[in-house]
């Protein structure tokens, strides 16, 4: 089998580049396959942070090439400042960053109709990251999208204008005031275009599969988590792609037999940005630590993540609709301190005790069944090993592997890419 695929098990942020940059070495190509710059994937190493929304986390690696794939889409604003970023780091990218030509380019009016979107919501607002990730999907399925391949035609200008029209007549349907001035917005999409015109456009799906036969290794790289599916997520609380491993394959034209080990990873608690129901959400000094401990701001946004504890109902859900065969647990060290820890093994649902994840997860559905775990008073930041772990981490683990019949085969003690401790 020559494509693993990495993905996050809950509502993102679960520590996806990190993981990817340290699994890098093992690899010819790591290529995302869906989300866009509503993604935040963050790398420290050297005594650097470092943040991407659409470029592949294995760009700081010398040899390993990256591969923007079919499912992804592209705001060519973003992904200049984002090569921009890499220059500052003298990363050299030209050789080294393929895009697919069948990605879908996020246009300056599909952030307006986002933001538009959302504000006529009110409260009922999804909580986008307002990067015009639902407008691009809803047109790349309504046939009507921009790609880049459509970028190397002579009349691309042409279909820019039109749909750009289009979105204008859009926008006025919302009757909501979005302040904006259509031609500075034009003048950074034509800087971003010229700058991602300077890569290399490939047919993706050719160039990965001509890549397995050649006997090349393929990490997928995902963005957002599963439970922010289009399908199987917290509809309509949820992105516009499918998070979950069957986007892999519509996401790079990889067919399903081709999968190798799918990576599932999660935080040893839970987090959620933006709107929708999550039923161990604390509003309490548990939920206060968890934050500040782990500095949970959103990476493109910088909004604060909302906490709480580890749902195993939901982890287990993520575990069936992916066929993860390898966990990995991220940022355990963040626990360290707490005298007793919750994990939801179940919930009270309509009168009865469910352990699988019902259609309706809202508070006034499910209530969390709780099994308490003691805490550990150790830091766990510098250690190498998994025997060095306190006992009672251990059995944190190993009920986790119980319950989800999944190995962890990591455990991140740290935002280091030093910080890993492999099995
Ligand atoms: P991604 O979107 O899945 O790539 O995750 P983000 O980068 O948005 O969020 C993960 C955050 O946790 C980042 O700030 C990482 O630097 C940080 N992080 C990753 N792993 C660990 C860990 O094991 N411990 C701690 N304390 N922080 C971590
Ligand atoms: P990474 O790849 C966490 C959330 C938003 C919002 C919902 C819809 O860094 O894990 P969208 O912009 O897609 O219309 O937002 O999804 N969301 C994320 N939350 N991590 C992400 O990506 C996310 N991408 C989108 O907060 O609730
Ligand atoms: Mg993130």
């Amino acid at each position: 089998m020559a494509v693993d695929l990495l993905l996050g098990l809950q509502w993102g942020d679960e520590g996806k580049g990190k993981i990817v940059d340290v699994l890098t070495k093992n690899y010819d190509i790591i290529a995302r396959f869906q989300g866009g710059p509503n993604a935040g994937h963050t790398l420290i190493f050297d005594g650097y942070k470092h943040v991407l929304h659409t470029i592949p986390s294995g760009i700081f690696h010398k040899t390993a090439l990256n591969v923007v794939g079919n499912g992804v889409v592209i705001d060519p604003v973003i992904f200049k400042k984002e090569l921009e970023n890499l220059d500052k780091h003298a990363i050299d990218y030209t050789s080294k960053l393929l895009i697919s030509r069948k990605a879908h380019l996020i246009l300056p009016t599909h952030r307006l109709l986002d933001a538009a979107s959302e504000t006529s919501k009110g409260k009922a607002k999804i909580g986008s990251t307002l990067k015009g990730i639902g407008p691009t999907y809803m047109d790349k399925t309504g046939r009507n999208g921009m790609r880049v391949g459509d970028l190397e035609l002579d009349n691309w200008k042409e279909k820019y204008d039109s749909l750009t029209e289009k979105h204008l007549k859009m926008l006025n349907f919302f009757e909501v005031d979005i302040q904006f001035d259509l031609k500075e917005l034009e003048a950074e999409f034509i800087k971003g275009i010229d700058k991602l015109k300077t890569l290399q456009f490939i047919d993706s799906e050719e160039f990965l599969n001509s890549a397995i036969k050649e006997g090349k290794t393929i990490l997928a790289e995902g963005a957002q988590g599963s439970l922010l599916d289009i399908d199987f997520g917290t509809y309509p609380f949820v992105t516009s792609s499918n998070t979950t491993a069957a986007g892999a394959c519509t996401g790079l034209g990889i067919a399903p037999n081709r999968i190798g080990e799918v990576f599932g990873i999660f935080k040893a608690y839970t987090t959620r940005v933006g709107s929708g129901p999550f039923p161990t959400e604390l509003f309490d000094k548990n939920g206060e630590t968890m934050a500040s401990v782990g500095h949970e701001f959103g990476a493109t946004t910088g909004r604060p993540r909302r906490c709480g504890w580890l749902d195993l109902v939901a982890l287990k859900y993520a575990v069936q609709v992916n066929g993860v065969t390898q966990l990995m647990m991220m940022k355990g060290d963040v626990l360290s301190g707490f005298e007793t820890l919750k994990v939801c093994t179940a919930y009270h649902y309509k009168g009865k005790e469910i352990k699988h994840l019902p259609y309706n997860i809202e508070p006034e559905n499910v209530t969390p069944v709780y099994t308490e775990f003691k805490g550990w008073e150790a830091d766990l930041t510098s250690m190498t090993d998994k025997q060095e772990l306190p006992q009672n981490l251990k059995d944190y683990i190993t009920f986790i592997e119980q319950e989800t019949e999944v190995p962890i085969k990591i455990v991140s003690v740290g935002p280091d890419r030093k910080q890993t401790i492999m099995q």
